[in-house]
């Protein structure tokens, strides 16, 4: 599987080995299986609960909570934390998209998927557990009160009725016309608003302007946006090898790809890229992580 490795700190430049991030993988990994070592109310809940968050995953979400802090100065350590949450409800979201009734998928990460390993009922409550249990760490993360609050609260609107919940509800139900705004919009929901928070969280936890949260927030939109046209192009043309998943599995779905064709989506991609990159400019060096991962999440093949 294709990963990202960071080059040393001096030098924060990436380059794709063959695994996941593994810069922060092993301390992302490390503070999940601490937290499900803990969750021993019942154990076939618990182990799919492992499977789930310590198989894989490029921790790309992590990786730009680190790349916000950046901006601000801030230890990824202080950030770890929300991190693992984002991580935990990241993974509560995949194990529920691929259940039969979403999009019956029978791999993830290179291996059968949550419903496919244990089955429907473990992996909806494995979600669940996951999904609530993303929250307790992010509400007893030791941040300010003040801080602590409007993470938490930023967080349940990315991924609530209003956010991730509703972009899935729009994709499963293919609610948009053949519109590309409104599957932009639908896209922007599923994966820009979780990925928007990441974005955000350096200038919340720095206690910076509004005006500094709102830009970045726009740029995650952006960066949402991006990623979720490169899945699905890697749908389309990617290795299955590489991606850990099966292709063509939403080839029954209306995309940006599949309405628009590859050429224009790279186009639209282009010029996302380039808006990204203008917001980021007053941020100087200090947005040099935040540049290279932009400029890996075009060309990603995994
Ligand atoms: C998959 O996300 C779902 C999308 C929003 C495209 P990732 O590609 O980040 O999944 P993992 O965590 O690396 O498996
Ligand atoms: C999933 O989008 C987005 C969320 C889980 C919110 P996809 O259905 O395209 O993700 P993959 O391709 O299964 O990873
Ligand atoms: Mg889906
Ligand atoms: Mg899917
Ligand atoms: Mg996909």
């Amino acid at each position: 599987m294709a990963v990202l490795k960071q080059k040393p700190l001096t030098q924060p430049k990436f380059e794709i080995l063959d695994g996941t991030i593994s810069f922060i993988c092993p301390e992302i990994d490390l503070a999940v299986k601490k937290i499900i070592d803990c969750q021993t109310g019942a154990l076939r809940l618990q182990e799919a609960m492992a499977y789930v968050t310590l198989k894989g995953g490029k921790r790309f979400r992590p990786l730009l909570i680190k790349a916000s802090g950046d901006l601000f100065q801030i230890p990824f350590k202080t950030l770890l934390p929300i991190a693992v949450a984002v991580e935990m409800l990241h993974a509560y979201s995949l194990v529920h998209d691929d259940l039969p009734s979403m999009d019956n998928a029978d791999m993830r990460r290179g291996l059968p998927s949550c419903w496919r390993q244990f089955d429907e009922a473990t992996a909806i409550l494995a979600g669940d557990a996951l999904l609530t249990l993303a929250f307790e760490v992010l509400a007893t993360a030791p941040l300010p009160p003040d801080v602590c609050l409007e993470l938490v609260i930023k967080f349940a609107k990315a991924c609530g009725a209003n956010g991730m919940a509703a972009g899935q509800m729009l994709d499963i139900s293919q609610d948009h016309d053949n519109q590309p705004e409104k599957i932009e919009n639908l896209q922007k929901l599923k994966t820009g608003e979780l990925i928007a928070f990441c974005c955000e969280i350096g200038a919340i936890v720095a206690e910076a302007d509004s005006k500094q949260k709102e830009v970045l927030k726009e740029a995650g939109y952006k960066i949402g946006l991006i990623y979720q046209m490169t899945d699905d192009l890697l749908d389309l043309k990617g290795n299955v090898v590489n991606i850990g998943k099966p292709v063509n599995q939403d080839i029954d779905k209306v995309t940006i790809v599949s309405l628009l064709g590859v050429d224009k989506t790279g186009k639209i991609i282009e010029s996302h890229l380039n808006e990204i990159k203008l917001a980021l400019e007053n941020f100087g060096s200090k947005a040099l992580l935040f540049e290279e991962i932009i400029d890996w999440v075009i060309v990603r093949e995994s």
